[in-house]
């Protein structure tokens, strides 16, 4: 259904977001944890995030850098370096220093977790994007390959630790808890806003050798992660129909926010179906095969 709904809307090249959540049921609200817990398990994606730029600018990881920070967690499977325009690469590289800085923090407020497996291979992307798209891209689609798809790689990765960290503010009881994720925020947003910015600049054009636009893809993009998450719309592409656009009256769509131009928030179930990419926080999968760290995503698996 989804798939050819897809396939339908890039073929008439209309701009439309996906239904979602029309079957099935998710639970949407918050989980029950401690401020720890809360605080810690946006280590998941801290870790992801810091794998996938350093990788892709440096052609090592943190264990180049900041090995302690691991706690013992395997290195990712399948990063490698990028093939990226000189400015990206700059852009990316500080990035992934500005994730060590963000591991950091948490770790000095809470303590840590062990890094959990990542697969950061061209083959989970371009499954991701596969799905996204609804058929099998050919060639398959390869986030190292160039600087357009770097970054549409990158459009799948910072914004669910975004929608992440403005969902866990209002659970956290502890004063210092809520001033260091306010901080953790400020950052991911702009990082979010810089790759946003960057793709929007090529949003018509398309995305060499397919015969998608940057702008579609994102909106593909985005539309599969609410899918994933099952909470209704909380992820949008980079053009929009005019009822999801700032007070309705513009298509553009530089930044995800929802009618009053707010960020939107994700739980914490809701990012782990995203990164799972199964669209369901007890089964593991893509960017996580084995699942995340720290209580809240193990006492999903637990149950699994
Ligand atoms: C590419 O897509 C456009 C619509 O987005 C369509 O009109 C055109 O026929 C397609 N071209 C090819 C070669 O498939
Ligand atoms: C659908 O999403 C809404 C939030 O938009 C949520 O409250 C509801 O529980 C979801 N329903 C199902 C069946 O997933
Ligand atoms: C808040 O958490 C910090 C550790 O991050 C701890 O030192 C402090 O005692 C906590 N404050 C309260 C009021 O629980
Ligand atoms: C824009 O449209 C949405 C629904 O389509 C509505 O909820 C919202 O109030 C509208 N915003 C303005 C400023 O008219």
């Amino acid at each position: 259904m989804a798939t050819l709904y897809f396939f339908s809307a890039l073929l008439l090249t209309v701009v439309v977001s996906v239904p979602i959540n029309v079957s099935g049921s998710a639970y949407c609200g918050p989980v029950e944890a401690t401020n720890k817990d809360l605080v810690q398990f946006p280590l998941n994606l801290e870790f992801l995030e810091a794998e996938f730029f350093l990788n892709s600018a440096l052609g090592h990881g943190l264990d180049a850098i900041e090995p302690a920070f691991a706690a013992g967690g395997p290195p990712p499977i399948g990063a490698q370096k990028a093939n990226l325009d000189p400015v990206t690469r700059r852009i990316i590289e500080e990035f992934g220093y500005q994730e060590v800085g963000h591991l950091r923090a948490i770790i000095t407020a809470v303590g840590g977790i062990p890094r959990p497996l990542y697969d950061l291979s061209p083959q989970t992307f371009a499954q991701l994007f596969d799905k996204a798209v609804g058929y099998k891209l050919n060639p398959p689609f390869n986030p190292y390959s160039n600087t357009v798809n770097y970054l549409l790689a990158s459009y799948a990765i910072p914004y669910v630790g975004l929608v992440g960290y403005v969902g866990t503010i209002p659970y956290l009881a502890n004063y210092t808890s809520r001033a260091l994720v306010a901080s953790l925020l400020g950052v991911e947003s702009g990082q979010d806003a810089v790759i946003r910015t960057l793709l929007y600049e090529k949003a018509y054009e398309k995305v060499w050798p397919y015969n998608i636009t940057v702008a579609e893809f994102t909106n593909a993009i985005s539309s599969l992660r609410n899918e994933l998450a099952m909470c209704g719309i909380r992820d949008e592409g980079l053009i929009v129909p005019l009822r999801l656009g700032a007070e309705n009256r513009t298509e553009s769509n530089i930044l995800s926010a929802d009618s009053n131009s707010l960020s939107y928030a994700r739980t914490q179930p809701q990012v782990l179906r995203i990164i799972y990419g199964t669209g369901s926080e007890y089964r593991p999968g893509g960017f996580l095969p084995r699942g995340g760290n720290g209580k809240i995503a193990r006492s999903f698996l637990d149950k699994a």
